[in-house]
């Protein structure tokens, strides 16, 4: 699924972003740029984001 696509972001990427460490939107926009266009995938990256954290 992808998650932004403005930056071509999939949930899959996120998954990995928080694996390597990333654990804020802050570090997520840093690293993989979400939200940093039209910011419409912000909310559901964060979702994926949280979801992501919690699955450990
Ligand atoms: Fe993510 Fe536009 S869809 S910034």
């Amino acid at each position: 699924m992808i998650v932004c696509v403005c930056h071509n972001v999939s949930d899959r990427k996120i998954r990995q972003a928080v694996s390597e460490g990333v654990t804020t939107m802050p570090q997520l926009r840093e690293q993989l740029q979400v939200g940093t266009c039209c910011g419409k995938c912000h909310s559901c990256a964060k979702t994926v984001l949280r979801e992501s954290l919690e699955e450990g």
